[in-house]
């Protein structure tokens, strides 16, 4: 589709090639494919010490002019976006590029009007609508900083974001539905906002029609407003180095933190790796199922598809309703032909039988993608023969909200795939692995530190509000390196497998949780004394969430505790993070500094108690055996 799509495993080593010996030379060629105001005077500079990285510097553009403007002449009436709703009888919708375009610039109108400006942080918590994807793009359009909250989150994360970015402006929706149930978002957001002066304006999307609390002078209904709202609008110029957006994401210590992106780099990284990818050819549909709350639909299902001019595909709902062929169905009534989703949705609907995916012709399928947590064999190889029905390339796409986009993986029909590999870094991207002393391993099947040498357009710039804190996380392990946290090997053929998180990062059903994140939470609970949390193995969810929990008194009822300890996580957090097993103990196996020992308490969550290593450093043994005992 442009002229940067690499063809075969030849042009792919080619391309690597030029991309390592001359990284300005080879990422000014692809970046001269868009559509700048004014060009770059550097292509790159950086110091991973500092860290500082910038990219195409000195250059002005606007990402909606690439993802829409640009198209119009010749893809005009092209789909952009189709979007499908959870209920399966409700109509679809469908918007060409012009229309996309249209919308955009009718909601970036509606946001000016409401004061928003250049600069200015935007909170978008809203579900999977149509408005949530032009609401995104206005706010680039205008310049604005979109920080998107994925709408399962508790009014008290939202809260948090909004207050770490300082958000001006809520863009969200009266409710939403999720499978049989519909949920009252704007409720959650009234009680965000009671302890976030700084927003000055709600800007309320009508999705389920029903009536909401709306504070005078604060609150506007959405369809009210763009009554009066220009279908035209001037994109904004911003420097290649502004930001276009925050995404909040989990680590190992503290709060998430706001991981930003920049306009350039960012939009030459998610269009090229996702035409390089996924292979797209000019009338594929192309669905990726990620909420656009998680950088998997920022990059994926909005930016990469819309820069590239492709057709994507929004749904709304979820695999399992009204039953678990929903996406079978979807798949046949558009005809999609790449489909993009998470190894847990796969082991979900693995469960539920190949009944369902034979009721569906697939025919159109071409390329198939996996994100998220590293996929096991047996759902590789269940998506691969009923999804694929082994024709279809299984692209394991490695990558992090940090990354901006794919980092490592196989280029679909064109480099090779391995079951459970993610195989081959992109063009550009120049990954080792480290051993505890930080030296490259250079020997194969050997686990390392999985850490980048070089800057790519789509990293991280800073952590929002803390730039320290970007160092210290991602630059200061290893000094000269990025630091991903995950542990990988490399097979005797160059090919990538990705072993998991290394630090106290789970990965519960593809969304990301800082153990330390989620034991802060259940310490909110008034009979919660401490608590230890762990990641176990899980058929569905990739890691179950384990917690270990101290309380002040031994409890009446320890079902009505563990029922009382989910509500505070959902509460503080949201449902996504609750754990899945408590147990409740006297004690956890602390050193005599006082460091509980999660080796021990990860082998109890894991079931494998024969070998708990050396507990003689402990400062009371003895609470092994009750912890082993008590195991769920
Ligand atoms: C994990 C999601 C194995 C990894 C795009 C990473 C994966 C974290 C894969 C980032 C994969 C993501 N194979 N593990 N294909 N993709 N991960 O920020 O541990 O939500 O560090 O980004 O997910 O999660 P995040």
């Amino acid at each position: 589709m442009t002229n940067y799509q690499i063809k075969t495993f030849e042009d792919y080593q080619e391309a690597y090639k030029a991309s390592v010996e001359d990284p300005a030379g080879f990422w000014a060629d692809i970046a001269g494919t868009f559509k700048w105001h004014k060009k770059w005077n550097t292509v790159l500079e950086w110091d991973f010490e500092k860290p500082d990285v910038k990219w195409f510097v000195g250059a002005k553009l606007n990402i909606t002019e690439n993802c829409l403007d640009r198209h119009l002449k010749t893809r005009g009436n092209k789909l952009a976006l189709i979007w499908e709703s959870n209920d399966p009888k409700e109509r679809f919708i469908r918007y060409t590029y012009r229309e996309l375009h249209e919308k955009v610039c009718q909601f970036a109108n509606v946001l000016k009007n409401n004061g928003a400006k250049k600069g200015d942080r935007i909170c978008i918590y809203m579900p999977m609508i149509p408005e949530l994807a032009i609401a995104v793009l206005a706010c680039a359009r205008i310049g604005a900083v979109h920080s998107v909250v994925f709408a399962g989150f508790s009014a008290a994360s939202m809260a948090d974001r909004i207050q770490d970015a300082d958000c001006s402006m809520v863009l969200t929706s009266d409710g939403l539905n999720r499978g049989a149930k519909q949920i009252p978002v704007k409720r959650v957001v009234d009680e965000a906002l009671q302890t976030c002066p700084s927003v000055k304006k709600v800007i309320v999307v009508e999705r389920l029609g029903w009536a909401v609390n709306m504070v005078e002078g604060r609150d506007v209904w959405y369809h009210e407003e763009v009554v009066n709202a220009a279908k035209e609008c001037p994109a904004e110029e911003m420097d290649a180095e502004d930001i276009l957006f925050i995404l909040y994401t989990s680590g190992s210590t503290g709060k998430p933190k706001g991981v930003v992106h920049t306009v350039g780099g960012y939009m030459v990284y998610s269009q090229y790796s996702f035409s390089n990818v996924f292979q797209p050819e000019e009338s594929d549909v192309f669905w990726c199922t990620a909420d656009i709350g998680w950088i998997t639909g920022h990059t994926y299902l909005l930016y990469g598809p819309l820069l590239n001019g492709t057709t994507t595909l929004m749904f709304e709902g979820i695999p399992t309703y009204p039953d678990a062929g929903r996406f079978w169905q979807v798949v046949d009534k558009f005809g999609v032909n790449i489909f993009y989703t998470a190894p847990t949705a796969i082991r979900s609907l693995m469960g539920a039988g190949e009944d369902h995916v034979l009721s569906y012709s697939l025919d159109s399928l071409k390329v198939l993608g996996s994100v998220g947590e590293p996929i096991n064999e047996e759902a590789w190889y269940w998506y691969y023969i009923h999804v694929g029905k082994e024709e279809c390339p299984l692209v394991d796409t490695w990558w992090q909200t940090e990354t901006g986009g794919i980092m490592i993986s196989s280029l679909a029909g064109v480099t090779p795939t391995k079951p459970s590999h993610a195989a081959f870094p992109l063009p550009g991207i120049q990954p080792v692995l480290l051993d505890s002393d930080g030296k490259e391993i250079t020997d194969n099947e050997v686990e390392g530190y999985l850490c980048m040498k070089f800057p790519w357009p789509g990293m991280i710039r800073t952590t929002y509000g803390d730039h320290e804190r970007c160092r210290l996380s991602y630059f200061s392990t290893y000094k000269g390196y990025y630091f991903t946290g995950d542990g990988a090997k490399r097979n005797k053929d160059g090919l990538y497998r990705i072993i998991g998180r290394v630090d106290d990062v789970i990965n519960v059903s593809g969304h990301r949780f800082g153990t330390a994140e989620i034991e802060e939470a259940i310490n909110h609970n008034k009979h919660v004394v401490e608590s230890a949390v762990v990641g176990y193995p899980h058929d569905v969810k990739g890691q179950g969430i384990y917690a270990f929990v101290i309380c002040n008194e031994p409890p009446r009822n320890v079902d009505h505790l563990r029922a009382e300890i989910v509500e505070t996580v959902a509460k503080k957090i949201g449902k996504i993070a609750k754990p899945d097993k408590i147990q409740i103990v006297s004690g956890l196996p602390k050193t005599r500094s006082g460091k509980i020992m999660r080796r021990i308490l990860r082998k109890v969550a894991e079931g494998d108690t024969s070998n708990l290593g050396d507990t003689a450093t402990l400062l009371d043994p003895d609470i092994v055996d009750e912890i082993v005992k008590g195991a769920l």
